[in-house]
């Protein structure tokens, strides 16, 4: 009898990890021959191969972009996540279809945890989708974007002394961090504390302990398989209870904060509210819920898609900026030349004085080299997965409920067929009048993704990304530090490691 079990439950096994997944991609796979690249592993699929690509060469898509360079006949990468077949799609005309049609593919929410981002702008669907998205466009005009310029050079000077910047990703997301902070909350966050430690730091490094804690911890990715989310709070090993521990302080914080703001709102007469132009984020969204509060609805403030807003913008926010701009200085770094070309054009636009927004549109060569760093280097080398929602074709490939699919914003870019000497680093490409990309169906380089869902901060990103660069190459000579080997690995990100891979040399 338990012989029989044990045969059952390893063909179950068997199954599950092997069979589910590779059928279907095998299917594909001789349905499109040289168009459809198939890359399975059992559990782990593409990430194995994109782990042994950062062990072996120090990249973690170095194999990927190689075959597929190899292969400029592949349309389609075949893979597999966990038992579930995986479809990357390569070509910029699938790319193209899948951003247009973003209703049909709802967002996998990869972190896993309740009550953090999932009633926040980047994961909501439909109706819900669209009514924050319009409120909170509201928070990214020119206009409120501009009004953050002070506060933004205040932050990086503050941080080009204070911070010792032996670690580039802290003394970067530091800023980041508290761009956005401030952004949401106005004054009130100054000095913001959470679990004993600044408010940017605890929630970045929060977010990327539960990431790990699902990535590398098989007995809390089996529970989740298992139970769900709700997998965190049960049998909770003392590790899961901490993170519980630290998840509960920060929503707590934050809960605070909204109350104590809507307090002080509530207070205020209409014409103090209109006079804040420098409206933050939380106050666009108070100011909304109270007139509908006024306009006769009596039901209280639901404080939950408040907080979660908040941390959908710092999740979405903090670490995309914060890698971009580090991979930005690596780039500094490696082409002392560029650095030494973007010195001087800052300096010819700005000389010693600080950064405004009429400056922004004329840092030319600034804006070709973050360009082609994307080109090369985006932190977000794709979007979000995303998950089929019902059985479809899809151009020519039969799309079933339930299997995973995805965007690469890093192929199209690195193919002869539209970039010309593409494995090169040229910021000057984008420089020419005659535009860098050939047969560009508008799809090919979208480093903030496209469509009705592209990204809501790509804007204030620019910015950030711009003074933060301009003040530090103004302040330091940038370059790599020779005692540790430069990669470009995953932290849910793309991006340069290790953390003191820059030094920083105070120019005279
Ligand atoms: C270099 C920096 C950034 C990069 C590369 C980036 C990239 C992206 C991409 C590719 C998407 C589309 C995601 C998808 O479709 O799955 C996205 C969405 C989004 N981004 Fe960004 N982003 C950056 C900075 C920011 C900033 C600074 C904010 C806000 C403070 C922000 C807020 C968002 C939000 C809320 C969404 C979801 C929009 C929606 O679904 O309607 N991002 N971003
Ligand atoms: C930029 O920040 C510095 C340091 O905090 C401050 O002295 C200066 O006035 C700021 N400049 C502008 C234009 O806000």
């Amino acid at each position: 009898m338990i012989f029989y079990i044990i045969i059952i439950f390893v063909f179950y096994v068997l199954y599950r990890i092997v069979l589910k997944p590779l059928i279907p991609l095998l299917i594909l796979k001789l349905q499109f021959g040289k168009e459809a690249y198939l890359w399975y592993a059992p559990i782990w699929g593409l990430l194995k191969y994109n782990f042994r690509s950062l062990k072996q060469n120090g990249d973690f898509f170095d194999d990927l972009r190689k075959r597929m360079r190899e292969n400029p006949q592949v349309k389609i990468l075949l893979t597999n996540f966990l038992d579930t077949p995986f479809i990357n799609f390569v070509d910029s005309e699938y790319i193209k279809k899948m951003y247009l049609e973003y209703q049909n593919f709802p967002k996998f929410n990869l972190l896993r945890y309740d009550n953090l981002i999932d009633k926040g702008l980047l994961m909501t669907e439909g109706e819900e989708w669209r009514f924050q998205r319009t409120l909170l466009g509201l928070a990214f005009t020119f206009e409120k974007l501009k009004s953050r310029i002070p506060m933004i050079n205040q932050t990086v000077k503050e941080r080009c002394i204070l911070d010792p910047k032996t670690n580039s990703f802290d003394f970067i997301s530091w800023i980041t961090g508290e761009v956005v902070i401030h952004s949401f909350f106005g004054e009130i966050a100054k000095g913001l504390t959470i679990n004993g430690k600044p408010g940017q730091v605890e929630i970045v490094k929060l977010v990327a302990d539960i990431m790990l804690q699902r990535f590398k911890n098989a007995y809390t990715q089996i529970k989740l398989m298992i139970l769900g989310n709700k997998g965190w709070r049960i049998l909770a090993t003392k590790k899961e209870k901490d993170i519980n521990n630290r998840v509960d302080t920060l929503r707590n914080t934050v809960k605070q904060l909204i109350e104590t703001r809507i307090q002080q709102l509530k207070g205020e007469t209409e014409a103090r509210k209109e006079k804040d132009k420098d409206q933050c984020f939380l106050d666009i969204y108070l100011c909304e819920l109270l007139k509908q509060q006024n306009e006769g609805s009596k039901k209280n403030i639901d404080f939950e898609p408040v907080l979660q807003q908040f941390l959908t913008l710092f999740f979405a926010g903090t670490d995309t900026t914060a890698t971009m701009t580090v991979t930005c200085l690596v780039y500094l770094a490696k082409y002392p030349d560029v650095q030494n070309e973007l010195l001087e054009e800052i300096k010819d636009l700005m000389q010693d004085s600080d950064v405004q927004d009429t400056h922004l549109p004329k840092l030319v060569k600034m804006n070709a080299f973050i360009n082609e760093v994307f080109r090369l280097r985006n932190p977000a080398f794709s979007p979000f997965v995303r998950l089929v929602q019902q059985d479809m074709q899809f151009l020519d490939i039969k799309l079933k409920k339930g299997w995973m699919v995805v965007q690469r914003h890093d192929i199209p870019v690195i193919r002869n067929e539209h970039f010309s000497n593409p494995e090169v680093f040229d910021y000057k490409r984008w420089l020419t009048g005659q535009g860098a990309i050939q047969s560009d169906n508008g799809f090919v380089h979208i480093p903030f993704g496209a469509g009705g869902r592209n990204c809501i901060g790509q804007h204030m990103a620019q910015m950030e990304l711009k003074i933060i660069l301009c003040h530090i190459i103004r302040k330091f000579q940038v370059s790599l530090n020779p005692d540790v080997q430069l990669k470009f690995g995953i932290r849910f990100l793309y991006g340069a490691e290790p953390d003191n891979c820059l030094i920083y040399k105070t120019r005279r």
